[in-house]
């Protein structure tokens, strides 16, 4: 009796535990782990639907867009959906005045105008396999790490270079995954002829820009459409005029039922990072620390480089992107560090590290945890001081351009083309003050026995940050374009002697002699502490379902669209619909000024509810990015392009209550195709369900 007490005891908590919210990232070669849960909470497919190495399977259709975002092929011809925000700079490279793609958005209308776009690639995974064993052939315990390295990287190699042997268009690659208690081996096809097919006007595909980035109720239309073309045997190839597109084994059928509150989702892409299973260290480090001295720093800049964007037009083209960029940690960081304080995850972590001292004082874990506690107590600090360093003096704008000169003089084709680029976006008077703040805060914020000798000498020969300021722009030639034109091979000297250059080189050798060697050395024995930490997590939560942190490999998550409620007494619909562009609609406001095309077909009437954003509880995180939603019959409803702010946390802790992802209904995406583009052919070769 008292057993089957036990075992229903048993049964209960696992059913809990599987039940637990939509948090993780789980590797699709395992999936069949997880595919009993999947089922129970709505999905219709099986285990082998999702990733199959024998058939083709959904993995299939799934891509590696560049080398940070995700992308879904949607036709039989190499057709693919992937974000705005990650076609952007293809987007951009193609644009002129004559031309503004970003601006008036691009619809080619045959193949001949599509765009090729060089040093783009999108990579399928073939197959992924457990590679531990293999990795660690010749490796015993009594060995250094350093040795344990060589032999990781030796067994790797020769893994990656037979995998890679066996076709055209390879690569591969190990990944170590749970802190290297695991390793994992990646065969991509790599495409590397991959041309732009529409992207919508900015106005469209960024609409709310950054005042609605990281945010719900959301609007914006984050889709580009590209192409991929294959040789005539349908392998990878260079791009040429000769190649056809390529034929993919599998693509999504696109819904056009759309979804509803509580429908069963999952998102199948490439997140890039996460750290679930750090301790509470390094937790409140970066939510007490880090985040919040960085916030303090970016809100300065941005409070300097909006005030001169509102002051004019130019300027806003110029700073709108450094801007974009900027922002976006920016209010990540934000949601992040509030996340953790509500969730109270320092002191959740604190008191399980205890109950795990405990149970490790008899085996082999014991004292990790207080050998992590030292080396962290050691990093911190110089940790610090680097940060503080990387987001002040190495952000000033004039200081990364004299090193960039430095570094390709030589080259006078790159130096004048980067001359050039860099004078098209750069506002002086920005830079100065960004200058004078970022100089303050560092010193404000970094220990004295920290900071540079010369920091100390320049301040008190120029008396303050305003005085140093004015010696580094009225001597520097960095700031006058000519000047740096004219340089040749043969002024290293006057390179070498600027000041601009000088303080760029002195913080850099501060950096690199006194803080570098020993972050590296700290953070290597962090990492082979956290392989026996993960391990030792691993061990005494037996049961618990672990999954690895993300690191750019493909990956599933799957929730529920969801609502949430970001405050007391609001709660979020999930979602969000065309009236709400046109509530927002403002030709005053950059980022809600809408191309007249769009008001036109509203006011034609009917349109009220078509949808454009959703929310769900997929736990994703940046580099899902473009990532394929999909139904219960994975079938495609969306594509991913953010999380709510209030939710960013979900990289260190998912809190089921506001963690969602926010995702474009692909209906608008069909929308702006045939309406704002006028290029409803493409249409012809989708397939779509109801
Ligand atoms: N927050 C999204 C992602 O992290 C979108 C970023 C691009 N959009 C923008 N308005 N800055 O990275
Ligand atoms: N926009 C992010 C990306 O570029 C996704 C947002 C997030 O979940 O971090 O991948």
């Amino acid at each position: 009796m008292k057993k089957l007490f036990t075992l229903l005891i048993v049964f209960i908590v696992a059913g809990i535990q599987s039940l637990r919210a939509d948090e993780g990232m789980w590797l699709p070669a395992l999936i069949s782990q997880r595919i009993g849960d999947m089922q129970a909470k709505g999905l219709k497919l099986s285990a082998e639907d999702i990733y199959s190495i024998n058939k083709a399977s959904l993995k299939d259709a799934v891509v590696l867009f560049g080398s940070g975002c995700t992308g879904e092929l949607v036709s039989a011809e190499g057709l693919l959906f992937t974000n705005h925000h990650c076609g952007y700079s293809y987007i951009q490279k193609h644009s002129s005045v004559e031309h503004d793609y970003l601006k008036d958005g691009f619809w080619a209308m045959n193949r001949e105008q599509e765009l090729a776009n060089p040093g783009l690639t999108v990579s399928f995974l073939q197959y992924m396999e457990d590679v531990t064993d293999k990795v660690l052939v010749g490796y015993n315990t009594s060995m250094s790490e350093r040795q344990r390295d060589s032999i990781v990287a030796v067994n790797s190699k020769k893994l990656t270079a037979k995998a890679m042997s066996e076709g055209k268009g390879l690569r591969a690659n190990v990944e170590g995954l749970f802190y290297g208690n695991q390793y994992f081996l990646f065969v991509f096809k790599v495409f590397r002829d991959v041309r732009l097919v529409a992207a919508p006007p900015s106005s469209i595909g960024k609409f709310g820009g950054d005042t609605d980035n990281w945010m719900w109720p959301r609007h914006t239309g984050d889709f580009s459409i590209f192409r991929i073309y294959a040789d005539k045997d349908n392998n990878p190839a260079e791009y040429s005029k000769d190649n056809v597109p390529y034929t993919p084994r599998k693509f999504f059928k696109i819904s056009l039922k759309g979804v509803n509150e509580g429908d069963f989702t999952f998102v199948y892409g490439c997140p890039g990072s996460t750290k679930e299973y750090v301790t509470s260290d390094e937790v409140a480090y970066t939510a007490e620390v880090s985040d919040p001295t960085k916030i303090a720093l970016r809100t300065k800049r941005l409070d300097i480089v909006k005030k001169y964007m509102n002051q004019s037009q130019a300027v806003r083209i110029q700073y709108s992107s450094k801007a974009a960029s900027i922002a976006n940690a920016w209010k990540k960081w934000q949601g992040e560090a509030k996340g953790i304080a509500k969730m109270k995850t320092v002191e959740a972590k604190k008191e399980f590290e205890a109950r795990f001292k405990e149970w490790a004082k008899g085996n082999r874990y014991n004292g990790v945890l207080e050998n992590l506690e030292k080396l962290y107590q050691e990093r911190n600090p110089y940790f610090f001081a680097y940060e503080n360093y990387s987001e002040t003096i190495r952000v000033i704008e004039l200081l990364q351009f004299a090193s960039n000169i430095e570094r390709n003089f030589k080259n006078q084709k790159a130096k004048e083309a980067y001359t050039e680029a860099f004078f098209k976006d750069y506002h002086q008077p920005i830079d100065e003050e960004i200058f004078v703040a970022m100089v303050n805060g560092f010193n404000k914020n970094v220990p004295d026995e920290f900071k540079p000798e010369y920091l100390k000498e320049k301040l008190a020969e120029y008396g303050s940050a305003e005085g140093w300021r004015d010696a580094v722009f009225k001597n520097t030639i960095f700031t006058d374009k000519e000047k740096v034109l004219k340089l040749t091979q043969k002024d290293e000297d006057i390179i070498k002697n600027d000041p601009a250059y000088q303080m760029y080189e002195h913080f850099y050798r501060w950096y690199y002699d006194n803080l570098r060697p020993t972050i590296n050395r700290l953070n290597s024995e962090i990492r082979v502490a956290y392989r026996d930490y993960m391990q030792g997590q691993m061990d005494f939560e037996k049961g618990k379902d672990f999954y690895p942190d993300a690191n750019l490999t493909l990956r599933v998550a799957y929730g529920h669209v969801k609502g949430y409620n970001p405050a007391d007494a609001i709660y979020y619909k999930p979602v969000s619909t065309l009236k709400g562009i046109i509530e927002k609609d403002n030709p005053d406001i950059f980022d809600y000024n809408i191309p007249q095309k769009l008001r036109d077909i509203y006011a034609k009437g009917g349109r009220e509810n078509q949808p454009v954003c959703f929310l769900a509880t997929n736990h994703t995180t940046g580099g899902n990015s473009g990532s394929p939603v999909l139904d219960a019959y994975g079938n495609l409803v969306g594509i991913n392009f953010d999380r709510v702010w209030e939710g960013t946390m979900s990289d260190i802790v998912y809190d089921p209550e506001v963690c969602r992802n926010i995702s474009l209904d692909v209906r608008y995406i069909l929308f702006n195709i045939e309406e704002i583009g006028g290029a409803g052919y493409l249409l012809k070769e989708m397939e779509f369900v109801d």
